[in-house]
């Protein structure tokens, strides 16, 4: 029998994703709408506290007490600037833009190009939070990377058009900062490489993974 997991989100992509991932497992993503402003989101510096709450406000808003719901969190988190934007990823992406960001990094110079990107380290987070009708499963997920030095429109959303992620290894793992790997944007950043390419390194899609695997 088909389960429905109700997710939270505004956000077609995000609902696709989780639809791409649950629905081979015999799960049907719904798009759970609330009315405007039934949502709070708290303020707080760790995307996992933000996740639960909405999670735990998400549920007064299901169709049945047994309901199966979802939020995904994420933002990206530059270790120059101490983690800045991460909570407040799409404030800052809404105001300074990825343009902003490049300009609050350009003291971070190098000749270098292993250690200029090592300088620029940066990388996403994603927390996905569900409640499977008794109990709350939390998955986490990162793509380590760095912060490119001009802008590369194209593909993808958000930051991507400054991000580089780290190659990757056989299994999929990211390698140190200057290795090259299997699997590689070459240096490009998100917005310059197709869709499922940068899925392969998607934090997104590493914090469902885990969620998933915690499913009984
Ligand atoms: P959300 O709250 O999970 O929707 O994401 C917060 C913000 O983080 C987004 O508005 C983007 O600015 C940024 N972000 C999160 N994930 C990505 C991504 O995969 N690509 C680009 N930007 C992202």
């Amino acid at each position: 029998m088909e389960a429905t997991v109700w997710f939270l989100t505004s956000n077609p992509g995000k609902l696709e994703e989780a639809q791409l991932h649950f629905g081979p497992l015999g799960y049907t993503i719904e798009q759970l709408v609330v009315p405007e402003g039934a949502i709070v989101e708290p303020q707080s510096d760790s995307l996992q506290d933000i996740a639960i709450s909405k999670l735990e406000q998400a549920k007064a808003h299901l169709p049945s007490s047994d309901a199966m719901v979802m939020v995904e969190d994420s933002g990206l988190f530059i270790n120059a600037l101490d983690g800045f934007p991460g909570v407040y990823s799409s404030y800052v992406h809404e105001t300074i833009g990825c343009q902003g960001l490049l300009r609050l990094l350009t003291h971070l110079e190098s000749e270098d190009p292993v250690q200029h990107k090592n300088l620029r380290a940066a990388s996403y987070h994603a927390v996905a939070a569900l409640w499977d009708g008794k109990s709350m499963l939390v998955g986490l997920g990162e793509c380590p990377g760095s912060l490119a030095s001009e802008i590369h429109e194209g593909h993808g959303f958000g930051y991507d058009p400054v991000f580089v992620p780290l190659d990757l290894d056989d299994f999929g793992q990211p390698l140190p900062a200057g290795e090259l790997g299997p699997t590689s944007t070459h240096g490009m950043a998100f917005g310059g490489v197709e869709i499922d390419v940068k899925h392969r390194f998607s934090h997104r899609r590493r914090a469902l993974e885990q969620l998933l695997e915690q499913l009984p």
